[in-house]
């Protein structure tokens, strides 16, 4: 079976600078992939390109099947894939319901169908108590929660997690891990996830893909990653050494 996501190549730059610079990649069905790699090394870019916010200038993105490289990110979200964004971009003048809302109505033309489709994800999100409240009073991890309800809202097969857990405490990064399980566990979706904590990371992903300076630099299982010299040279440092 071809896997659920498959990039091909794929070169973005921006003037000069070339931030994704061939990478090819891909993603099967339900399969954790984490993405890690310096700041700069073309993480958000390549979601970016994936999500139809920005166009490879090379390359080739297949989802499901369907040639995506230049599709609108309207399309790329009919077809399954969801994305929370490293700056979280909530509808702060909306309530957490409403946030949510927006997302089911990707696949619900019917308000009322929409609102319990989004009930149902706030509830399976822990957000239901705060579901009345304004989105822009919301801590910076019901934040990135709310993210996480809105595009599962639009119900997709892969989703992608940039930087979710960054500026969480702990016990509040404990608690999406967990979130970030039950999605996988019980919903069965293939995810992507970028992120800086490697004690997340690794024991989290079932497959580890590193860039750095635009390019794959590696790919493996987390505990082959974790002493590949040119990953410990490049990003992790020499005190993950052993770890
Ligand atoms: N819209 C843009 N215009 C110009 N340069 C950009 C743009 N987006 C990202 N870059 C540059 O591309 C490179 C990769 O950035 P980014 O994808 O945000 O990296 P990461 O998410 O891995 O930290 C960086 O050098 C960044 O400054
Ligand atoms: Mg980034």
């Amino acid at each position: 079976m071809p896997p659920l996501l498959e990039l091909s190549a794929v070169t973005k730059r921006f003037g000069g600078l070339v931030a994704n610079k061939d990478v090819s990649l891909a993603i099967g069905a339900g399969e954790i992939v984490g993405l890690i790699g310096p700041n700069g090394a073309g993480k958000t870019t390549l979601f970016n390109c994936l999500t139809g916010y920005l166009h490879p200038d090379a390359g080739r993105i297949v989802f499901a099947g369907a040639d995506v490289t230049h599709a609108r990110p309207e399309r790329v979200c009919g077809l399954g894939i969801a994305r929370t964004w490293q700056l979280v971009r909530t509808f702060g003048r909306m309530t957490v319901l409403e946030n949510v809302v927006c997302g089911a109505l990707k696949r619900h033309s019917r308000v009322g169908a929409a609102r319990q489709r989004a009930w149902h994800l706030l509830e399976f999100t822990g957000l239901a108590p705060k579901a009345d409240v304004l989105a822009a009073n919301l801590t910076l991890a019901d934040k990135k929660r709310l993210e996480i309800a809105r595009a599962l809202a639009t119900e997709p097969r892969l989703l992608l997690l940039d930087e979710a857990m960054s500026g969480l405490t702990p016990a509040e990064m404990a608690a999406a891990v967990e979130l970030v399980r039950r999605i996988h566990a019980e919903l069965g979706l293939a995810l992507c996830v970028v992120e800086h904590v490697m004690e997340v990371v690794m024991p989290l992903s079932q497959r580890v893909v590193v860039l750095d300076y635009g390019e794959v630099i590696a790919e493996g299982p987390p505990a082959e990653i974790a002493r590949n010299e040119q990953v410990i040279k490049a990003y992790l440092g020499e005190h993950y050494r052993g770890r």
